[in-house]
């Protein structure tokens, strides 16, 4: 978290009225960060398939889509109040809450005594229009899997996918938390990529398989380490009102294994009740077997600030260089905020120049950055701080037959190259 304020990434919000609790702001190389998490999902679940198109969907929708969603009626985490300190806390996660009180215990083990349980709705409320009554009440969406099912026909009709297809979307989503924390893991306002993939009922089983595979290995795909991530399937007790089935990719943070993302069966659920609630008919009709039916979905549903924060988790490493210990986040190159920066390793004799210009030239095809300021060590260790996986520097050599020395940031390895094949070389390296 250190590092992540210093260098960049992340910033609590409101900082300077005192920080608004657990909501966060992404800096300069942080929103890279994130928007390139959120780029790898999409090219791999839309951009680079054909049986997958994107949505996206209003935060706001009208409030029967949450009733028939179940979110109204179920929505909730069962809420204590402690009768001393007057803190609030969820009943089924006492032992992850720390107590207000000095010295700091779990709920419930200091003499203060907890109140029965009672259900709190986590879906945040406001009102549409000037007028602030019950009428005008609207939610802000807890999950963006219901604007692809309200959309189901519109998408079916515009696109002409035929089953199975599936719906993306990437965006904001909001719970009220009881217990939010754990730094962007758990947060009020997050942002959620998901996909609905509508199956022929009998096929679903053979999706659900399919996805739990696909899912698990894209994390290891774009860098993290394969035994840092697990599956664990949810037990009956733990499914969600829809669910068939669900599983969790699960990362082990320094807090411990906690949920990347969930791969539901949905079954028919939703279609179901959005056909009941709305009058619309929902159903698919198969044109080759001339049937007709309500499709089943299956949803991997991931969250796009917890995937960031286990890639930058992943990512930190120590080692050491030029006898100092390096503070270095091993990122992918896909993931990497900066992809390269360019460094004239002298401020005179044009260095500096030479470097601005070879900074041109990459520019319209990777983020850079440009830094002429401090030893070449520093510089070097400026970049490793924030991931960046390569260093161009312009020496004396470079002004008489323009080369210049690619630095590799974890071997540390430099290697002497034509400006001219700088964009080609780059550009394979980075797509890995
Ligand atoms: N549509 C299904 C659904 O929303 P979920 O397991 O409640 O399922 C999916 O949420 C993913 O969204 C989670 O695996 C997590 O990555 C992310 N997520 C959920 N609540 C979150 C929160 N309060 N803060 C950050 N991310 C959250």
């Amino acid at each position: 978290m250190n590092l992540a304020k210093r260098r960049g990434f992340a910033f609590q919000s409101s900082e300077i009225y005192g920080g608004l609790a657990s909501c966060w702001d992404y800096g300069p190389v942080g929103v890279e960060l994130k928007r390139n998490v959120k780029e790898a999902w999409w090219r791999e679940m839309v951009t680079t398939r054909s049986d997958i198109v994107g949505i996206d969907c209003s935060i706001l929708m009208h409030p029967r889509v949450w009733e028939a969603s179940g979110h109204v009626a179920g929505f909730t985490d069962p809420l204590v109040d402690c009768k001393k300190c007057k803190g609030r806390f969820r009943a089924d996660k006492l032992m992850d809450a720390q107590c207000p009180m000095k010295p700091s215990k779990h709920p419930g083990e200091c003499d203060g005594e907890l109140t029965e349980a009672r259900q709190f709705n986590l879906m945040f409320k406001t009102f549409m229009g000037p007028v602030e009554d019950t009428a005008n009440v609207v939610f802000m969406r807890p999950e963006t899997a219901q604007g692809i099912f309200v959309n189901f026909l519109n998408v079916m009709n515009s696109s002409r996918q035929k089953i199975p297809f599936g719906v993306a979307q990437i965006g904001k989503s909001f719970r009220n938390e009881i217990t939010p924390g754990n730094f962007l893991f758990r947060t009020r306002e997050f942002e959620q990529m998901e996909m609905e993939f509508f199956v022929r009922p009998g096929e679903d089983d053979h999706w659900y398989e399919y996805w739990r595979e696909q899912r698990f290995n894209w994390y290891i795909k774009y860098g993290i380490r394969k035994e840092r991530l697990r599956l664990r399937d949810h037990d009956k007790d733990e499914l969600a009102h829809y669910a068939k089935g669900c599983v969790d990719v699960e990362y082990e943070f320094p807090f411990g294994w906690s949920e990347l993302e969930g791969i539901a069966n949905r079954t028919d659920f939703d279609l179901r009740r959005h056909s009941e609630y709305s009058g619309k008919d929902l159903s698919y009709y198969d044109d080759e077997t001339k049937e007709r039916f309500l499709p089943y979905v299956v949803e991997p549903a991931a969250g796009a600030d917890r995937a960031t924060l286990a890639f930058l988790v992943d990512a930190y490493d120590e080692d050491e260089a030029d006898g100092e210990v390096r503070a270095v986040l091993r990122f992918h190159p896909r993931i990497a905020p900066v992809k390269a920066a360019v460094f004239p390793l002298m401020r005179k004799d044009g260095q500096p120049e030479r470097a601005m210009e070879i900074l041109d030239i990459l520019r319209p095809y990777f983020p850079v950055q440009y830094d002429q300021a401090g030893s070449i060590g520093r510089r070097y260790r400026r970049q490793d701080e924030i991931g960046t996986p390569f260093g161009i520097t312009v020496d004396h050599q470079t002004m008489q037959d323009n080369t210049v020395t690619l630095r590799d940031r974890d071997t540390m390895q430099q290697e002497r190259m034509p400006v001219d094949r700088l964009v080609d070389e780059l550009r394979k390296r980075i797509e890995l």
